[in-house]
């Protein structure tokens, strides 16, 4: 045991140890010991189905492990509900959000311990009071009168995180916090952070990025496979050791560029002109050749996740027109745009990728059943073997097909979503964020698929918030801005991260 978790284990806010859980008989975490400090930020990390997750849900009352004890502060404690949880000091930023968007952020911050006046009511004022101190400790200018479905993604985050406040939470769990997020909100977020470390408040964080966890973790935990692969201080281990201990094998050089040389032919294989759709998409023009990898930068809200869904009929055009090959095509609704060759993968795989009570093999086969025959591909040695075919080219980590997809990890869930797409081999690809979510080596494989599309003469257009994943792949950003092209950018233009940020931001 190293000096450090010898600390941490003298005077841990959590300590589990031993545990262990499985599902239908199929062990997800083994043995798995985990001690938090007070007023640390411990990173937990692992690959996609490794266990994260799980492990926290055993935290929070939402399932009871099979063996192993936890304590609390010294004590040990039995959880076994969400209740429980709170009552012990425990709150959790769900990876899927838990709110009710129809209530402000006052109810919602109350929803399960409302202040009660005389005669037992719901004491409204009393409640925005309390919420109203809750986030003025956290320096964050948000109106707890305001409904929150009317607020944006950072903000039901910060409501949950408010919530777990006002329940006097000493440790905190967030789950993937900023998957969602824009840049600089993730930056409010770091600082929020920072702040709720100096009132000594533990923070488990789970990620998938690098970056984050070095910025803002004070220690690591790694599982693998659903058992406790090390826990260190960050400043002990480099990244590249990380990576390896996530992946179980070295990964290099999948960040850099590689030139490819587009398909020579006359025609662009897409071409948009003059696209108009909904408010954020206004006059959008540009062309992607087979072979070609466009990337879409632009900040929140600057309309890039519109035009992809109007690229595919999901939002309607409104003005102009698309062409593949030259020829005008109609995408005016999803099965279109897939007879046309053009497929979205979303970027919110739980609306419009996935349904959740499906099995895989359903959810993978989906958008085939229109060009196969129709009966019973589902039933067939051929729709059997595809939908294997895809689970093995794409690594679901999943154990039988016909499993419901809601069982799998979030970032298994998003594989699905791209294999599915995938599966119905497109000409052009759009993609939304398709790496968010994913566990770095995955995230790896995924860009490889990407490029190895592009080379066999597909048309990519990417979306993605992360400028490294951006400028791994583009051959070519297009910069968007109030829902119009701004800037377009050669390959030259963009030689390191910086450039691209400044392009987006219009320095
Ligand atoms: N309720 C459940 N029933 C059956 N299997 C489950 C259930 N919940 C999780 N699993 C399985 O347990 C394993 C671990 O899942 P978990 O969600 O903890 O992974 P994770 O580390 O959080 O992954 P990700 O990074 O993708 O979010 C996965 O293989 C998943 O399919
Ligand atoms: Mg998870």
């Amino acid at each position: 045991m190293s000096e450090l978790e010898q600390d941490a284990a003298v005077a841990a806010a959590i300590r589990m140890r031993g545990i262990d859980k499985s599902f239908n008989g199929v062990p997800v975490l083994k043995g798995v010991d985990l001690d938090i400090a007070p007023g640390e930020v411990h990173a937990l990390a692992g690959g996609n189905g490794a266990g994260k997750s799980t492990l926290m849900k055993i935290l929070q009352g939402v399932y009871t492990p099979d063996a192993g004890e936890v304590e609390v502060d010294g004590r040990p404690v039995r959880i076994s509900s969400i209740a429980d949880a709170r009552a012990a000091g425990i709150g959790m930023v769900f990876q899927e959000f838990s709110l009710v968007p129809s209530l402000t952020v006052a109810q919602n911050v109350f929803l399960t311990t409302e202040p009660r006046g005389r005669g037992g009511l719901l004491d409204d004022r009393r409640a925005v009071r309390q919420t109203r101190e809750v986030l003025a400790q956290m320096e964050v200018d948000v109106d707890p009168r305001a409904r929150v479905g009317d607020l944006g993604t950072a903000y039901w985050q910060l409501t949950e995180i408010a919530k777990a406040l006002a329940q006097d939470a000493r440790v905190l769990i967030m789950d993937e916090p900023t998957a969602s997020l824009a840049r600089h909100e993730t930056e409010a977020l770091f600082a929020l952070v920072e702040r709720l470390k100096q009132r000594g408040i533990s923070i488990v964080y789970i990620s998938h990025r690098m970056d984050e966890v070095y910025r803002i973790a004070d220690r690591i935990t790694i599982l693998r496979d659903g058992r406790r692969l090390l826990t260190s201080a960050l400043s002990d281990v480099t990244p590249e050791q990380i990576v390896e201990g996530i992946v179980g094998q070295k990964i290099e050089g999948d960040l850099a560029y590689r030139a490819r040389a587009a398909h020579d032919a006359a025609e662009p294989l897409l071409e948009v002109r003059g696209l108009c759709a909904g408010d954020r998409v206004r006059d959008v023009s540009f062309q992607i050749r087979a072979g070609e990898i466009l990337g879409l930068a632009g900040l929140m809200g600057s309309g890039r996740t519109e035009l992809a869904r109007a690229l595919f009929g999901v939002d309607r055009v409104t003005a102009g027109e698309i062409r593949m090959r030259g020829r005008v095509v109609d995408v005016s609704n999803p099965a279109k745009a897939v007879r046309e060759g053009i497929v979205l993968v979303p970027e919110d795989r739980r609306d419009q990728g996935l349904v959740l009570d499906h099995s895989v093999r359903e959810n993978l086969l989906l958008p085939l059943l229109d060009r196969v025959e129709r009966r019973g591909l589902l039933s067939t040695r051929a729709g059997r073997e595809l939908s294997t075919s895809l689970i093995e080219r794409f690594q679901v980590k999943v154990a039988h097909p016909g499993r419901p997809v809601r069982l799998l990890s979030g970032g298994n869930q998003q594989k699905v979503v791209l294999a599915k797409w995938l599966g119905t081999e497109p000409d052009v690809l759009v993609l939304d964020e398709p790496t968010a979510g994913v566990d770095i080596g995955t995230k790896s494989e995924i860009l490889e698929t990407v490029r190895a599309l592009a080379d066999a003469g597909k048309a990519v257009l990417i979306i993605s918030s992360e400028y490294p994943e951006l400028l791994a792949v583009s051959d070519r950003v297009l910069v968007l801005r109030d829902g119009s092209v701004v800037r377009e950018l050669q390959r030259s233009e963009i030689a390191d991260e910086e450039s691209l940020q400044l392009a987006v931001q219009g320095v």
